[in-house]
């Protein structure tokens, strides 16, 4: 479980986008809505466009070079970056949620977590000026091999991991232990009642006998050899990483 940087304060998000009527949207509701209205974190919305200069009147332009799309400028990005930073601690690290980033992962998630907050930078078009992420140390970060159409659901997304992990939102904070990456492994099938379920062809299906035993001893080494067996199947790549730790 990590740690709350300050005890006192809450978790502080602040967004930077194009479509500010995006936030919170999904993290009003549940567990993240109702830590939102506890103050457990708190979320500040920046809109691009109100911080475009009268001498460039956009927020994007072409890209040098030639080629598709459009680039957001780096003076306004800088410019909305300067704000953001009057709002959050000086330890919040810049985010750019970007399919070129580096992958976004639970380790990453727990460390956030543990810290002041984060400013998140949403981009849209074909991206951000290379320039501003250089001179502001902005970190990149993805969801993964596939391309979503701005940076908008993806800080959705890494907002959600983070705020579950915040002390006082998840009522069980066992089960945390327990979940899918801790040491590496995918979570072991999970099973409720009934213990007899027909399915829609008619056939039976029965839960693992052992998972009735009431044997915790067999019931741990039958689940971690379920976890093991999936982790080495759908993710070899985090097997590996498993079997040298
Ligand atoms: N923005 C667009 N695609 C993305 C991805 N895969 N991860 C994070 N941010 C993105």
């Amino acid at each position: 479980m990590s740690k709350h940087y300050n005890s006192e304060s809450y978790w502080h998000a602040v967004i930077l986008t194009l479509f500010p009527e995006i936030f919170p949207g999904p993290l009003n509701t549940s567990l993240a809505g109702k830590a939102l209205k506890d103050k457990i974190w708190r979320l500040d919305v920046l809109n691009f466009r109100d911080f475009v200069l009268e001498s460039a009147g956009k927020v994007d332009d072409e890209p040098f070079g030639g080629g598709a799309g459009m680039v957001m400028r780096p003076d306004i990005v800088d410019i909305a970056l300067e704000s953001a930073s009057k709002l959050v601690d000086d330890k919040a690290p810049i985010i750019y949620l970007t399919p070129r980033g580096r992958p976004l992962d639970q380790t990453r998630i727990k460390k956030l977590a543990s810290g002041p907050g984060a400013v998140l930078i949403c981009g849209r078009y074909e991206g951000i000026d290379q320039r501003v992420i250089e001179a502001r140390e902005v970190e990149e970060v993805s969801l993964g091999d596939f391309v979503l159409s701005g940076g908008e659901i993806a800080s959705l997304a890494l907002l959600d991991s983070v705020i579950r992990l915040l002390p006082g939102v998840l009522g069980n904070e066992e089960s945390l232990s327990e979940e899918s990456f801790e040491q590496n492994l995918l979570e072991y099938p999970h099973y409720t009642r009934p213990a007899v379920w027909h399915d829609l062809r008619g056939k039976k299906n029965c839960i693992p006998d052992i998972l009735s035993s009431g044997d915790h001893g067999k019931i741990k080494n039958w689940r971690r050899k379920k976890s093991e067996e999936i982790t080495q199947d759908r993710r070899p790549d985090l097997w590996a990483k498993h079997i040298i730790k």
